[in-house]
Formats: structure tokens, C-alpha cells, sequence
């Protein structure tokens, strides 16, 4: 073929690939089209058998010619397959009625429970003094929950906790203080732990709930005394409820530590000025402390003649109820966002 012919061959071949292209209806027709012109045994690729019939100057001249062909054959197979697409999600959103100018809707932020905050924050505080955190399983043993705890048997002391007791004999902890006894059998002294977790007592109205949550804190070392107990305390109610806030300890009874100490914050609601939340005296009780009894040092085999240690047990819900001035400890567990929500930061 002469050379002049294979020009306007190849150019009236792209033109009519061209327009058929733009006119295709559908993405099959789409892809039968570009096997047409553009596969292997395609028909702008046939052109290149002409290349033995041209001269040698002509030969590079056709194979520039079928690229820019083949070039803007597919440019045209890109801009329809867009169109085709952009037609179709058109026409299904067309099929499903939507309408594009109504306002989105804005779809519920979830937050953290109060409670997990609270018990946050005060895992932080500890974290940051060093403490590192302990678990205990929520089925305990009578031994970890009383016995090693300096809980004779039959001790009236049993009947204050409320114990739930289940069908195997164990029993389900009622407070975290059993995971202080496991720390000591499973780790070397100097220890530094808090250990937070879910408790059980049979205990039901406004201020208590059968399901609760403390932090234990327990710190064995050489040499500790009470004051140190009171300072960590004083830095830990501080923190929690503002820089002055001002702790006290009167003298309690736990049969684990001795001595014992219940511990107060000032009211931070009348500062000591009396009223509904500290019952006119000025003072809010926080928790409960004292020095770890040599008792439960021996059971965790750990020497009393050598060691001290001080604990403390503090309720996770009081802290969150006198943060937020909540009354009622219930609102924390019915899940109601009309409660909840107002947590959200
Ligand atoms: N376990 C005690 C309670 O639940 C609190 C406590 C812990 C007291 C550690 C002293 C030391 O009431």
C-alpha cells in the first residue's frame, strides 16, 4: 500500500474508533471496543504489518503515527469510562430517591463511662508516683478474700462485708484487698501496686450497689511508717480534688493493717462551712488505710521484722459521686445517655 493511504487509513481508523468510543452505551460495549482497536490482533496494531512495505525513512514515521493513535484512542476510553460511571451512580441515586440537599446526620459520639475515667484518672496518679497496677481474679478463695487477710474464722468482721457466695465455695471478692495477698506470694519486696477491679457485696440503695468497683494501693518497703501513707494520701486527694484540699485520719478498724485509719477529705462542696453533702460536719470520708498487719506480711511470706507496708482501699464510684456531685450511685449502671451524655468532653 502506499504510503499516503496507510496516513489516512490509520487517520479515518482513529476517527471512527473515536467516535464509536464516545458513542458507546454501555461498559460492555466498552470493553468489546477496546479489544477491537486496542488488543493484541487488534485492529490498530494490523498496521503495523505495513511497516515491510515502507522505506526506511518511512518506518519510524508509522510507528510514531500508531502510537499517537493508540494514545488517543485510550485518552478517549478513560474520559467515557468516567462519563459511564459518573452516569450510572447519577441514575442510581435517581432510582433511590435521594435527595442531595437535605443536611447530613450527625451520628452519635460515643465517650468514656464516668466511672472508667474516674478509675483513669486515678490509675494516672499512682502511675506517675511510680505504682504499677495488679489483677485478681473477681471468684476468690475465702483464704485471699478473709483468711490471709487476718479474718479469723467466724469472725464478726465477715458479717460487715456481705459476701456472695457461689455454688463451688468460692466466693465473689468483696473487696480488692485479696490481690495485695497474691502481689506478696508472687513478688519480691520492695512492692509498689495499685490494684483496681470489680467487687461484689449484697448491698442494695442509693449510695450502694451490689457491683462496685475499688482500687486497692500497697506499697511494702523498708522503713514506712504511717506518715508516708498520709503524704502519698494527701498528694492523691490533691490531685483528684484540687490542689488544697485538705485530708484528715481518725483511727478505724480494718483486720488487716494496724493501725487502721478511715481517711477524710475537707468538704469540697461548703468548704467546711456545713451542708447535705458532708452532713453539716465539714468532712467527706474517702477510704479506708493503715499499716499492712505483720499478719498478712507472714502469709505473703514476706518478714515483718524487716518490713513494712501501708495499704489503702478506695471505692471508684465514691470518687466519681463526689467529683460530679452525684447522689444516686444507680445512674451509673442503667446506661441511660441522657446521664451519660453529660460526661462527654
Ligand atoms: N478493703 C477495705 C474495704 O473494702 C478497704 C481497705 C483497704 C482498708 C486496704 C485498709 C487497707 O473496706
Amino acid at each position: 500500500m502506499p504510503s499516503d493511504l496507510v496516513w489516512s487509513k490509520l487517520q479515518e481508523l482513529r476517527d471512527n474508533a473515536l467516535s464509536a468510543i464516545a458513542s458507546a452505551s454501555d461498559e460492555n460495549a466498552l470493553t468489546t471496543l477496546q479489544k477491537k482497536y486496542l488488543g493484541k490482533k487488534g485492529e490498530v496494531q494490523a498496521y503495523m504489518q505495513h511497516m515491510k512495505e515502507l522505506s526506511a525513512e518511512e518506518r519510524p514515521k508509522l510507528g510514531a503515527l500508531v502510537n499517537e493513535v493508540r494514545d488517543r484512542i485510550e485518552a478517549r476510553f478513560a474520559e467515557t469510562e468516567k462519563k459511564l460511571a459518573d452516569a450510572r451512580l447519577m441514575a442510581d441515586l435517581k432510582l433511590r430517591h435521594e435527595d442531595l440537599s437535605l443536611p447530613g446526620r450527625i451520628p452519635n459520639r460515643g465517650a468514656e463511662h464516668p466511672l472508667q475515667e474516674t478509675q483513669r484518672e486515678i490509675e494516672d496518679i499512682f502511675l506517675s508516683m511510680g505504682f504499677e497496677i495488679a489483677r485478681g481474679p473477681q471468684s476468690e478463695w475465702d483464704y485471699f478474700n478473709f483468711e490471709a487477710l487476718n479474718f479469723p474464722a467466724d469472725h464478726p468482721a465477715r458479717d460487715m462485708q456481705d459476701t456472695l457466695m457461689l455454688e463451688n465455695g468460692s466466693l465473689l471478692r468483696t473487696h480488692t484487698s485479696p490481690v495485695q495477698v497474691r502481689t506478696m506470694l508472687c513478688y519480691e519486696p520492695p512492692i509498689r501496686i495499685i490494684a483496681p477491679g470489680t467487687v461484689y457485696r449484697r448491698d442494695d440503695d442509693v449510695t450502694h450497689s451490689p457491683v462496685f468497683h475499688q482500687i486497692e494501693g500497697l506499697h511494702i518497703e523498708k522503713g514506712l511508717n504511717l506518715t508516708h501513707l498520709r503524704g502519698i494520701l494527701q498528694l492523691f486527694a490533691q490531685s483528684m480534688f484540687g490542689k488544697d484540699t485538705k485530708i484528715r485520719l481518725r483511727p478505724s478498724f480494718f483486720p488487716f493493717t494496724e493501725p487502721s485509719v478511715e481517711v477524710d477529705i475537707a468538704c469540697i462542696f461548703c468548704h467546711q462551712k456545713g451542708c447535705r453533702m458532708c452532713k453539716g460536719c465539714g468532712w467527706i470520708e474517702i477510704l479506708g488505710a493503715g499499716m499492712v498487719d505483720p499478719n498478712v506480711l507472714r502469709e505473703g511470706h514476706i518478714d515483718p521484722e524487716v518490713w513494712s507496708g501501708w495499704a489503702f482501699g478506695v471505692g471508684i464510684e465514691r470518687v466519681a459521686m463526689l467529683l460530679h456531685g452525684i447522689t444516686d450511685i444507680r445512674l451509673f449502671f442503667e446506661s441511660d445517655l441522657r446521664f451519660l451524655s453529660q460526661f462527654r468532653v
